[in-house]
């Protein structure tokens, strides 16, 4: 079997073939009414075990409110049927944006943002009725490494990172007294996301941004944030206790890399001597604290997006102009699922949701319901499935299947349209997007 190949699968039989040949584990279960089974999350009783991933837009107006295509998004999340909407990155400071048109909240953006959040919730209520009581979260970031407020690289890093860094304009190394008062900004966009009324937030510590890049500040001389463990996962828990005494009635979590397939001191969650073997001791020791603080659900996630791609979001065709990756997506897939599966062992009491099930088109269903009964994940999370086909939880809960004309095909192009910097979307799938060459368009 070629290292890397496309999904061809027409059949279960197909599929486990190809898992059998990689010698990775699948579960699947034909038997998908798991997946509506009700769940509890922070208090609050889910009707049914899928979410939608954060998925930035890049849609927002100048000032960070949630533009037209932002409300158009998450419409289409509301009424696709998922019980839980993790809502996409969001900057707590302009300067750390990862452009001119990613979301922002501060006191001038919250108006946008609890109209987002009330349609959003209505629109559920109006097509799924009454028993849809959506679990609404919402990312908070600084972009770090990646920033771009005014569509330039402005990189802020913890550390400098060669594997990194090449690619990019000289990178500044953040101060203690910035990350300071980032923890200020962290409470205030808490307490403002509570007052638009979501459930919950999120310190994004993943996919190389500030947060995570901070896990791996290994070499930061002099610094209260870096260095041993304790150091270097010192501001993501100061972040979680500030809003925890802040905001107690607000759920709290960290969308949390567990594996960088990059080798300590640059990364983290990897084994010092293979990038490709996962090492989950740090990222385990700091779920621990997190549930210590009162995080009552966890997501995870691996690889760096600019790096390492096929790690976090397994893909037949990669962005144009990059190589083809070196491992079979099925063996992401797997790996992702794996990596979930081990710390929902370790931490039973806890919902822990997946990652990476997209590329897996009309046989994620029965692959969810296998993990999920075997008490290897509580709910099933879809990043670019949800791009494409929002409603594949409604088809499946109203028709007992879905349309393949619908699903995603795993081709990229809704990162070339975030790369190129403008509005995203599912350029196969979705009418707005589609054939959108010029993604800076009329928008
Ligand atoms: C265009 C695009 C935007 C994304 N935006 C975010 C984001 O805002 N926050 C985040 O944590 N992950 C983001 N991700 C990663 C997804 O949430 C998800 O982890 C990844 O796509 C794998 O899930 P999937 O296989 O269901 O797509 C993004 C991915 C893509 C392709």
């Amino acid at each position: 079997m070629d290292a890397h190949e496309p999904f061809h699968f027409a059949d279960r039989e197909e599929l486990l073939g190809a898992a059998a040949r990689l010698n990775v584990f699948l579960p699947f279960e034909e038997d998908i009414a798991v997946l509506f089974d009700p769940v509890e999350i922070g208090g609050k009783r889910l009707v049914n075990r899928f979410a939608v991933l954060p998925m930035e837009g890049f849609d927002a107006t100048a000032d960070g409110s949630p533009g037209e295509l932002t409300i158009r998004r998450y419409l289409r999340y509301a009424g696709g049927g998922s019980a839980l909407i993790w809502f996409e990155a969001t900057s707590i400071l302009q300067e750390g944006r990862s452009n001119p048109h990613q979301l922002l909240l501060n006191k001038k953006t919250i108006d946008g943002f609890k109209r987002l959040v009330e349609t959003t919730r209505r629109e559920a209520l109006r097509v799924l009725g009454s028993g849809q009581n959506l679990f609404l979260v919402l990312q908070l970031t600084h972009s770090g490494r990646y920033s771009k407020p005014d569509g330039r690289p402005r990189p802020l890093a913890a550390v400098t990172k060669p594997s990194l860094d090449n690619n990019l304009p000289p990178v500044r190394i953040v101060s203690d007294d910035e990350l300071d008062r980032m923890l200020d900004a962290v409470a205030v966009a808490a307490s403002l996301a509570r007052q638009a009324d979501f459930d919950a937030v999120d310190i994004k510590a993943c996919h190389g941004y500030l947060a995570h890049d901070l896990l791996s500040a290994f070499d930061r001389a002099d610094s209260r944030y870096g260095g041993d463990f304790r150091g270097r996962v010192r501001w993501i828990e100061e972040a979680v206790k500030r809003i925890r005494d802040r905001e107690p009635r607000l759920g709290v979590t960290a969308r949390l890399n567990v594996f960088d397939g990059l080798r300590p001191p640059e990364g983290w969650g990897t084994s010092a001597k293979d990038a490709l073997q996962p090492d989950m001791a740090e990222p385990t020791a700091l779920i621990r604290r997190f549930i210590d603080l009162g995080c009552g659900f966890m997501n995870i996630t691996a690889g760096i997006p600019y790096l390492n791609p096929h790690l976090g979001r397994p893909f037949d065709r990669p962005v144009s102009g990059a190589e083809k990756p070196p491992e079979h997506p099925l063996a992401g897939v797997a790996r992702l699922i794996g990596l979930c599966a081990t710390l929902q062992n370790s931490f039973s009491g806890i919902p822990f949701i997946g990652t990476g099930y997209s590329w897996l088109r009309q046989f994620f269903p029965q692959v969810a319901a296998g993990v999920i009964n075997a008490g290897k994940a509580a709910l099933v999370g879809l990043g670019r499935s949800s791009f494409a086909y929002p409603e594949a939880p409604r088809d499946l809960m109203e028709k007992g299947k879905l349309d393949s004309k619908k699903m995603c095909t795993s081709c990229s192009r809704c990162t070339e349209l975030m790369r190129a910097g403008g509005p995203t979307g599912c350029a196969v799938r979705d009418e707005y997007y589609r054939g959108r060459s010029d993604p800076h368009g009329d928008v």
